[in-house]
């Protein structure tokens, strides 16, 4: 019975020391970690100060939000990694039944001042609150950023571009021989990690990112920059769509407009529409360029040229339409005139005849007959000698000759004057006509060539 009770005891005794219960306080109790031990947070974490605390960093592109070429501004949406490494963080795992990582608050360790230099605004969104630590000392912190970043675009070939915005991460004021940073992962593992977590691109298309080491150096101090360069292409359906199809449309309303008569005031009207369609588009373009770039943004060449295109074939209308308006107008004078000389050499054969022979006054009448004309002499000038009265016959006849010879020539005149001015109108308009549809086809293509050009 002693025995049986005895070893029992040996057992329970024997069990429950070999079950041993560990606690991350415990850990955190042994490494001394309080709220307030300030030997964790006040200096960089080396024993020796002359050791380099290397910070290792990893950033995967999780969206882009944002690439505004108005402001020059790139909002990404980042995931950032940190690691270094804690001198004075150690512990055995085995004393600690194999815990090897604890989290602890943030605040509670030194963390490297990184930042990122492009970065405009401040980030609002909450900061995740602790840090893993594992037993060798080293530290993990990882955030998630909203950048909003200042980013140089060339909009040269919007809406066809690409543009690069770099984010360059660096330490505040920890110089070089104090922080080293060094990317974790290489350019095509980022890459490919950033493709496989994105989740909205937009407008935008993600092609690449590239990591590049830079000194910054200012006065006599060095510092370490990490610049991520992120590449993206704009899918350009959108702004094709909305702007440069209709620009396109109404550039084919102006050159068929063309075919429209030039006679009356429509043509003029309806090219007058075009262009205001086209200034109204133009509007728009307002809101998406920046007020400055270093090269013209092709779009604008783009619709300032079909915009004075189209203003020089309206000049060329109204030119026309004034040519043929002078023209029906001197060709209404010049028979305004032929009637005038016509009445006055009436006038003046009547007096001469009246002079001469006092003659009626119903010779003198212009729309009488033949008749009436050889009738009415005859029986006047009975008592004359016949041979008088043949050549007053005659010269009658010869009056008669002549003013119809006035009127055939008045209308043959007229039909040649209208005949001539439309044509002229026609040739200008066919001329015109092709001036402007090899200028428009020229300039067309070599701007999509432009367009479609890819840079170095
Ligand atoms: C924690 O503090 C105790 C005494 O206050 C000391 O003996 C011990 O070495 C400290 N532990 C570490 C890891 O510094
Ligand atoms: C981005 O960084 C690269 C590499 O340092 C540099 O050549 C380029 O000019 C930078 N681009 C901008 C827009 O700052
Ligand atoms: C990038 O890193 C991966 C492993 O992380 C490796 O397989 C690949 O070869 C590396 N690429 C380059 C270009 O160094
Ligand atoms: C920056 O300076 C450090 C220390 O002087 C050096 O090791 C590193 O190669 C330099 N990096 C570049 C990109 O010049």
């Amino acid at each position: 019975m002693m025995h049986v009770a005895f070893l029992l005891l040996i057992v329970f005794t024997g069990g429950s020391s070999s079950e041993k219960v560990c606690s991350y306080q415990d850990v955190v109790d042994y490494l001394n970690l309080t709220t307030n031990s300030g030997v964790y947070k006040l200096t960089r974490p080396v024993l020796n100060y002359k050791h380099l605390t290397v910070v290792q960093l990893d950033i995967i592109l999780y969206a882009i939000l944002a690439v505004i070429e108005k402001t020059q501004t790139f909002i990404p949406f980042v995931w950032a990694t940190m690691t270094w490494n804690n001198e004075r963080i150690k512990w055995d795992p085995d004393q600690f039944c194999g815990i090897n990582s604890i989290s602890v608050p943030r605040e509670m360790l030194w963390t490297p001042d990184l930042f990122i230099y492009e970065m405009i605004q401040k980030d609002d969104s909450p900061l995740n609150p602790y840090l893993y630590v594992l037993n060798d000392g080293t530290v993990t912190f990882e955030e998630d950023l909203r950048v909003v970043s200042t980013c140089r675009m060339d909009v040269h070939k919007f809406p066809f571009d690409t543009q690069k915005c770099n984010i360059s991460i660096g330490s505040a004021i920890h110089c070089v021989d104090e922080l080293h940073i060094l990317p974790f992962s290489n350019a095509s593992r980022a890459t490919q990690f950033s493709r496989e977590v994105m989740k909205s691109q937009g407008e935008w298309e993600f092609l690449d990112l590239s990591i590049s080491s830079n000194n910054f150096t200012f006065g006599s101090k060095q510092w370490e920059q990490l610049i991520y360069t992120f590449t993206m292409k704009r899918r350009p359906l959108l702004h094709v769509i909305n702007f440069l199809l209709p620009i396109l449309f109404f550039l084919s309303l102006d050159i068929a407009s063309f075919f429209i008569a030039d006679h009356r005031g429509e043509k003029l009207g309806f090219k007058v529409t075009v262009l205001l369609a086209i200034s109204v588009l133009l509007l728009i373009l307002n809101d998406i360029l920046p007020p400055m770039s270093n090269k013209t943004p092709l779009i604008a060449t783009y619709c300032i040229v079909i915009f004075a295109m189209m203003l020089l074939s309206l000049l060329e209308t109204i030119l026309v339409t004034y040519l043929m308006e002078k023209d029906s107008a001197s060709y209404e004078k010049l028979r305004l005139k032929n009637n005038l000389e016509e009445q006055q050499e009436k006038v003046n054969n009547c007096n001469t005849e009246e002079k001469r022979e006092n003659c009626c006054p119903c010779i003198c009448k212009v729309s009488d007959s033949e008749k009436q004309h050889e009738l009415l002499p005859v029986a006047e000038v009975v008592h004359n000698s016949i041979q008088w009265r043949e050549s007053h016959v005659l010269l009658l006849i010869l009056e008669e000759l002549k003013e119809l010879q006035h009127t055939l020539n008045l209308h043959l005149n007229c039909r040649h004057q209208v005949g001539k001015c439309g044509q002229w109108a026609a040739r200008i308009n066919r001329a015109f006509f092709i001036f402007y549809l090899t200028a428009v086809s020229l300039f067309l293509s070599l701007i999509f060539i432009e367009w479609n050009r890819q840079e170095k």
